[in-house]
């Protein structure tokens, strides 16, 4: 009777740490909706990451696109900053069990504020998160980037009116359209 009690209490509080986790994404700017495998693979075959690129995740979610960047396509070193502790706990998981902790490093942050030397390490930044926090990171951390640094962006666009950046070409993979910009400005 004990360890049922035990168990429930711990299904119920594993529930509610997930349901915290889930609102929080959402309010720090969006919701925890990984990308599909399939289409990641295919994302970033399209994006022609290789050997020479640092690629940042704004968002990382568990991880899953700087674990592939790493592992399929070779990239130098993921780096990924998540706000919320589900998916954050999920990703240092992985990087235990695939044992990448030697490329890729992620943090519990915010993607708002992000110091420079982010800026200076990574020439590529993967971002999917909602039409909103797209505005803002445009009028903020996108505008740390170097000139030639390339942005990923499943779903949604950097507004039209951001002369900053020019839009390389854009294709629907999964049921993305995907956009590839690079930093001109
Ligand atoms: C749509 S998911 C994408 C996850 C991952 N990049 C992928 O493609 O599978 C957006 C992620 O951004 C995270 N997020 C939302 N606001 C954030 C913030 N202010 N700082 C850091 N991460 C944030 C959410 O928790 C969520 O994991």
């Amino acid at each position: 009777m004990a360890i049922l009690i035990a168990l429930n209490a711990i299904l119920i509080a594993a529930l509610v740490f997930l349901l915290a986790s889930l609102i929080y994404s959402q309010r720090a700017g969006a919701p925890y909706v990984p990308i599909e495998r399939k289409a990641m693979r295919r994302i970033l075959e399209w994006g022609n990451l290789g050997s020479q690129d640092v690629v940042f995740d704004f968002g990382s979610g568990d991880g899953r696109v700087l674990f592939e960047a790493v592992r399929r396509f070779g990239v130098r070193a993921g780096i990924g900053y998540e706000i919320s502790w589900w998916p954050y706990a999920k990703s240092k998981l992985w990087i235990r069990f695939v044992g990448a902790g030697n490329k890729v490093r992620i943090e519990r942050k915010s993607i708002f504020g992000i110091p420079s030397d982010v800026f200076e390490e990574a020439n590529v930044f993967y971002v999917y998160t909602s039409p909103e926090t797209m505005k803002k990171l445009a009028s903020t951390e996108f505008l740390k980037m170097k000139q030639g640094s390339k942005i990923i962006s499943p779903s949604f666009r950097i507004p039209e009116d951001d002369h900053t950046f020019r839009l390389i070409d854009s294709t629907d993979i999964g049921w993305h359209r995907v956009f590839l910009y690079e930093k001109i400005g």
